[in-house]
């Protein structure tokens, strides 16, 4: 079968990765979390104390760093330097930090080739803000996901408290409205609806709906292809 290429796009927690996980599998395609790789970096520049503010030590620390995404039975690993962080990535700070990192200019070019690289050969499904825009421009299905804020912090909070992670549901809501902001203002790649993006409203549907939605138009484009 032809394979094609998927870009989800949206807001924090409008559930790209876990559509995305999805339909990766259904189609036994790549599953590329580009987040993941801003959270990574983020991360590291913490444990190594490095300024995030200073542009040129995170140039300089991303290009002496290894993202590798790797799949399980309980979804995708994220090894930094060879060390599993799929957890630690998804704490506060990190959480906090990490767009002001994804508004750097090199860091962003930097990403963006090493996520070329993941999608050269088709078959994949890859999820964050710029992919339909910049990082797959070319991708034969792109998807931007939307949900109410007040829907996405409320399924954030659940999902935060289903892993015994704490959480507050009015810190959440800003947080996202925070980080949405930043993503949506910064001059490079901002968070954006490609021209030629489907665009679906996530609130009143369960995930399993939305899988299904994106996946009949992938396999119609798989066939025309
Ligand atoms: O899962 P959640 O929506 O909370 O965020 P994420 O997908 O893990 O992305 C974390 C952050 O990385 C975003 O808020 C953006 O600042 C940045 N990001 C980006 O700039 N470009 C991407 N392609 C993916 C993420
Ligand atoms: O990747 P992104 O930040 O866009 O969102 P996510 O981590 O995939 O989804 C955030 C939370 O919303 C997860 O707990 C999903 O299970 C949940 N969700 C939902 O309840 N209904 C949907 N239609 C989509 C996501």
């Amino acid at each position: 079968m032809k394979k094609i290429s998927i870009a989800i796009d949206g807001p924090a927690a409008a559930g790209k990765s876990t559509v995305a996980k999805m339909i990766a599998e259904k189609l036994s395609y790549i599953y590329v979390d580009t987040g993941a790789m801003y959270r990574s970096l983020t991360y590291k520049a913490i444990v190594e104390e490095v300024d995030i503010n200073d542009e040129m030590e995170m140039e300089r620390l991303l290009l002496h760093t290894i993202i590798e995404l790797k799949p399980s039975i309980n979804g995708q690993l994220i090894f930094l330097d060879g060390k599993d962080v799929t957890n630690q990535i998804r704490g506060e700070e990190v959480t906090n930090k990490v767009s002001k990192v994804a508004a750097i200019k090199a860091v962003r070019e930097e990403m963006v080739i090493r996520q070329q690289k993941f999608g050269i050969d088709g078959g994949v499904v890859m999820d964050g803000r710029d992919i339909g825009t910049k990082v797959m421009p070319n991708a034969e299905l792109k998807i931007f996901l939307l949900a109410s804020v007040d829907i996405r912090a409320e399924r954030r909070h659940r999902e935060n408290l289903q892993k015994g992670f704490p959480s507050n549901l009015d810190t959440l809501k800003e947080e996202i409205m925070l980080r949405d902001k930043q993503d949506s203002e910064r001059e490079i790649s901002p968070l954006r609806k490609a021209e030629d993006a489907i665009e679906i409203d996530t609130s009143s549907l369960s995930i399993k709906e939305v899988a299904e939605k994106i996946l009949d138009m992938a396999l119609e484009r798989i066939e025309a292809k």
